[in-house]
């Protein structure tokens, strides 16, 4: 499958968002607040090309012609940090399928360590939307793209917030079918592979931990 570009958001309220979460300033009833609601904006963009079925609607004048999605969603958050993503999103479509991926980074090596995954059945026949808001060295989002893939899913595409060019490298090479919507492409990783300039810890600023 050849490479797809990652695409970057630049609407102006996603941006407005992103700079609201990249604050330290910003307290953790506010960071989710911002962090729902541009997950939800990156949402929108992510799904403009979903395909549809036609179906037939009787409105109470007329019989006229609407739309369902042709293939059912499954919304796959990275433990922790993506189910502050899921939040944003789910409202949207109250009846998508969640998966859960539990995968925390080693503090001292950054190495991915999968330590809960709980996958749906229907991961084959679905649209699957990975969610992480940071991709950084790319060790979480691959392994996660990994499991899904081992569990059927065909169709992956991610959702991150902050994105940077080494975990969006780690991507292209081992998924180089998982196409990336992202709020930017930021500078590079720090010494302890956290990204710069980042947000900092996203999963400690969304709980409070
Ligand atoms: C963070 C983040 C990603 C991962 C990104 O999670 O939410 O899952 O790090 O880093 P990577 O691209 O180098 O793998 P973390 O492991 O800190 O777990 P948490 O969400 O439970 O805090
Ligand atoms: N995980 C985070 O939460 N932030 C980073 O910058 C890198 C990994």
């Amino acid at each position: 499958m050849n490479r797809m570009d990652p695409v970057v958001v630049r609407h102006p309220l996603a941006q407005c968002h992103l700079a609201a979460i990249r604050a330290k300033e910003t307290p953790p009833d506010q960071f989710r607040r911002h962090l729902n609601l541009l997950a939800r904006l990156l949402f929108i963009e992510a799904t403009k090309d979903l395909s549809l079925d036609v179906v037939v609607v009787e409105t109470p004048i007329k019989q006229t012609l609407g739309a369902r999605l042709a293939r059912p969603l499954v919304f796959a958050p990275i433990l922790r940090a993506g189910l502050g993503m899921l939040d944003g999103i789910l409202p949207l479509m109250p009846d998508a399928v969640v998966a859960h991926v539990g995968i925390k980074r080693n503090e001292e090596t950054a190495l991915p360590q999968s330590y809960y995954a709980s996958l749906p059945a229907n991961l084959a026949a679905a649209d699957v939307f990975l969610l992480d808001p940071m991709l950084a060295t790319g060790g979480s989002a691959c392994e996660a793209a990994r499991q899904l893939k081992t569990a059927g899913a065909a169709r992956i595409r991610m959702i991150c917030v902050v994105s940077c060019p080494a975990g969006l490298l780690a991507m292209e090479r081992a998924h180089p079918d998982v196409q990336i919507i992202t709020a930017a492409i930021d500078e590079g990783l720090n010494d302890k592979c956290y990204i710069v300039p980042g947000l900092g810890d996203a999963g400690d600023r969304y709980f409070g931990t």
